[in-house]
């Protein structure tokens, strides 16, 4: 038979401990605790017996000839040793000071342990989101936003949980080690007797702990799709709105949740089931051991009444500890689910890195090339097919063509979202992947399709990513954005909220913000992608000349639809199904009369 595979988990633990950088020898102070507070329990428990026998004969006396004890009660001033009543009080107060000292240290175990889990948790979460911004664009095309998070808040948690309880476990473990030398020292016959109960509580647990096992993997996989479900909804709300689909989408969440909720429950019948099982396998074994007691006392007028007492209270209570040892099976069983997609975060097939060079990027000096450039997403057919184009340094460059033609993918591959092919572009004849991300990224400006804000300030929506910039430089960008009226408007300013995603915004007003962020960072290449779409014709003309302006002396790269944004360009690209079908200067294309000449016609009178 395998080795269970609930144990397979403790290694996991301590791949997933390793690699946050945490030595599990750290575990060792609380065990060593628990130990120590077992041992307490241990004498606490052995004094029992003579404090028992004493009272009932009326006579400590013999406490003085008892092995290490009697050595140390002898030490004790005589008017003490003669006394009954000072020996039965020096018993009492060891026993209590025992008493006292176990919970007190097993109180500092369990406080040791709360700390390492939580730190562990926190060093998780802390690893895995690293992870994550790590992890290439097409992982996150590919995720839902929400299933990531219920990874992070809730499944970090649950996987470590088993450690969390581990000194529970292990303290545990040492009570029943001391309770099982107390018992063989009272009569080791009859603790041969009731081991074999201690091989029926196993099995008996085993198969349950099994059905919890399998479950913990439907449970983990249906919290993630509640998590997946509930921030699709809640942040496409006004969508559900419009559509009146609030009904439909509570029914779809409410039948997860359903899932959900009864998956709990079924782990929770078989958790449940753990106690009671084990109680009437003990009543029956209690019983057994009362007859074998009985046995023992008639026919060979063995052991003292106390000591059998003690010995039966010792005999449950092992049994209870039992039950919290094998427990530890139930707990690791309910991780297993957790921790397999948290390990999961840690492997690196399907999470599309894209690894940038050692190259220090410092500049351009002719230009960007793509050069016979093939891409495709995963799964799909070629986007971009033997694209060969360039982008010259200091000149502004439009790409121009129907929607899907491959305009945006194109950015997305400058900006190293998505990796290409070695040897398909090139920036000054060195191919892009040589270079750092970092300082690549960091001399690129981009006003993307899709306006990407933050939850936060207006301020800190402009500055976002950059360091020590004054009030000056941001309300000088504002004003080139023409966004100051609509900041003065706000009593707070330029620190007003914008809402989440900046709801708060309207669609031109978020551009504008976009576009406002671009000029603060000033970068030696702009990338604007659909920039100015939501603007109208006035404001639109006016950010015009703040980025005419911006773009003098620097390699700009202009997407547009609206073909009357480009007319200062100095190169215009014509795409069409990922290939390119024109290019040159304006004059240049609609003196060809080709598609682009069409395409300009089509939009004079608009
Ligand atoms: N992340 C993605 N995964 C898979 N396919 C994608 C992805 N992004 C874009 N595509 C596909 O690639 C093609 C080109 O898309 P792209 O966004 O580059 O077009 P575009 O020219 O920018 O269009 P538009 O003018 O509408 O912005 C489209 O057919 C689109 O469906
Ligand atoms: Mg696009």
């Amino acid at each position: 038979m395998s080795k269970t595979r609930e144990f397979d988990n403790v290694g996991k633990i301590i791949r997933l401990l390793n690699g946050i950088n945490i030595h599990p020898a750290y575990l060792l102070l609380p065990f060593s605790l628990a130990a120590l507070a077992a041992a307490f329990e241990g004498v606490g428990m052995g004094l029992l017996i003579p404090l028992l026998n004493g009272f009932l004969e009326r006579d400590f006396s013999f406490i003085k000839e008892l092995p290490y004890l009697g050595d140390a009660i002898n030490m004790l001033p005589p008017t003490i040793l003669v006394s009954d009543k000072a020996l039965f009080g020096v018993l009492l107060g060891i026993f209590v000071v025992a008493f006292l000292l176990k919970n007190i240290i097993k109180y500092c175990s369990m406080l040791c342990m709360s700390f390492f889990t939580y730190r562990a948790i926190h060093h998780l979460r802390k690893q895995i989101f690293t992870r994550y911004v790590s992890f290439g664009k097409l992982y996150f095309d590919r995720s839902s936003v929400g299933r990531l998070s219920i990874v992070l808040s809730e499944f970090t948690g649950l996987a470590f949980q088993p450690v969390y309880e581990v000194s529970k476990h292990f303290g545990a473990l040492m009570s029943l080690l001391v309770y099982m030398i107390i018992m063989a020292m009272i009569s080791w016959k009859l603790t041969l007797f009731i081991l074999p109960l201690f091989v029926v509580l196993h099995f008996s647990i085993k198969i349950i702990v099994r059905k919890i096992r399998t479950m913990s993997h439907q449970i983990a996989e249906r919290g993630g799709a509640l998590g997946k479900k509930s921030v699709e909804i809640l942040s496409t709300i006004a969508l559900v709105k419009a559509y009146k689909t609030e009904s439909y989408e509570k029914e779809r969440y409410s039948n997860i949740s359903d899932q959900k909720s009864k998956l709990d429950f079924k782990s929770e019948v078989f958790q449940h089931m753990i106690n009671p099982t084990h109680e009437v396998i003990l009543l029956f074994a209690l019983l057994l051991l009362f007859a074998a007691m009985m046995f023992l006392h008639v026919h060979d007028q063995s052991g003292s009444a106390p000591a059998f007492l003690v010995y039966f209270y010792l005999m449950y209570n092992a049994a209870n500890k039992f039950g919290v040892v094998a427990s530890l099976r139930n707990s690791l069983a309910k991780a297993t689910g957790p921790l397999d997609e948290v390990l999961e975060v840690f492997e690196d097939n399907e999470k599309h890195f894209v690894k940038g060079g050692n190259k220090e990027f410092t500049g351009i000096n002719n230009q960007i090339e793509f050069r016979n450039l093939d891409f495709s997403y995963p799964e799909s057919r070629k986007v971009l097919e033997n694209l060969s184009i360039e982008f010259e340094k200091g000149k502004v460059t439009a790409i121009v063509g129907p929607t899907g033609s491959g305009k945006t993918t194109i950015v997305s591959l400058l900006m190293r979202y998505y990796d290409c092919a070695p040897d398909s572009l090139f920036i000054d004849d060195t191919d892009i992947r040589e270079f750092k991300l970092e300082s690549l990224l960091s001399n690129i400006a981009l006003v993307s399709q899709e306006t990407l804000l933050l939850h936060d300030t207006l301020r800190n929506n402009i500055a976002y990513g950059l360091d020590k910039v004054s009030d000056e430089d941001i309300k000088k960008v504002i004003q080139q954005a023409r966004l100051s009226e609509f900041v003065s408007q706000s009593p707070q300013g330029i620190d007003m909220l914008i809402g989440d995603r900046g709801v708060k915004l309207s669609g031109g007003e978020k551009q504008r913000v976009s576009i406002a962020r671009a000029l603060l960072k000033g970068s030696e290449i702009l990338v604007l992608d659909e920039a100015t779409s939501s603007l109208d014709t006035l404001t639109e003309r006016m950010i015009q000349e703040a980025i005419d302006e911006a773009v003098k002396d620097r390699t700009a790269i202009v997407i547009a639809h609206r073909l009357s944004t480009i007319k200062h360009a100095d190169k215009i690209i014509v795409l069409e199904k990922g290939k390119v079908v024109e290019q040159g200067g304006l004059d240049e294309l609609l003196e060809k009369k080709g598609v682009f000449f069409e395409l300009w016609e089509q939009q004079r009178f608009d």
